[in-house]
């Protein structure tokens, strides 16, 4: 199976047109990059995994991550990697993989890292101090649709505190992630 991340995003650009949509997977897929060589496992396959999970959000909203199939079993992409990307939903009930687990637990918090970067003078991820995302995640009104809950259980998951799960994905997105 190709899993290039240029026919990743090729595929990607042709069902979401959206920045935002497009910025979030471009920031899910930073993040999971780093997690897979954290890990030792396949930075292409993981990367592409982040790239495309939500690639049928914009178009399919209510079936979302129902149509991912449709979309990406005619390009070669697996069953597995259709699986890994299908368990981002929410009420998934199987267990998950460490792949599955990352995948989940670092969905909601890119985009939280990034609304706490937004709020600086500099707008930058690289000068964000954990203890200030840390201090965001109990003030409710700051970006409000994120929901602080599945950033916590996604570090429970990983079994890894969440100030640490928070540094080391903002230094993912520092590092390779840049708003376009
Ligand atoms: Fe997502």
């Amino acid at each position: 199976m190709d899993t290039t991340r240029e026919k990743a995003w090729s595929i990607l650009t042709q069902h979401v047109q959206e920045k935002p949509l497009l910025n979030h997977c471009l920031a899910v897929e930073a993040a999971m990059r780093a997690y897979a060589a954290k890990y030792g496992e396949d930075v292409e396959y993981w990367g592409a995994v982040g790239l495309l999970h939500d690639v049928d959000f914009e178009k399919y909203p209510e079936e979302h991550p129902g149509n991912a199939k449709n979309m990406l079993k005619p390009h070669g992409y697996s069953d597995q990697f259709i699986i890994d990307i299908e368990s981002h939903a929410r009420d998934w009930a199987p267990e998950r993989s460490l792949l599955q687990k990352v995948l989940l637990g670092v969905d909601e918090l890119t985009g939280f890292i990034i609304a706490c970067a937004l709020v600086r003078p500099d707008k930058s991820i690289a000068n964000l101090q954990v203890k200030s995302v840390m201090k965001k995640m109990k003030d409710k009104a700051f970006a409000r649709a994120v929901n602080r809950e599945t950033i916590v259980q996604g570090a429970q998951m990983l079994e890894i505190e969440l100030q640490e799960h928070i540094e080391f994905v903002a230094a993912a997105l520092a590092k390779d992630f840049s708003m376009s």
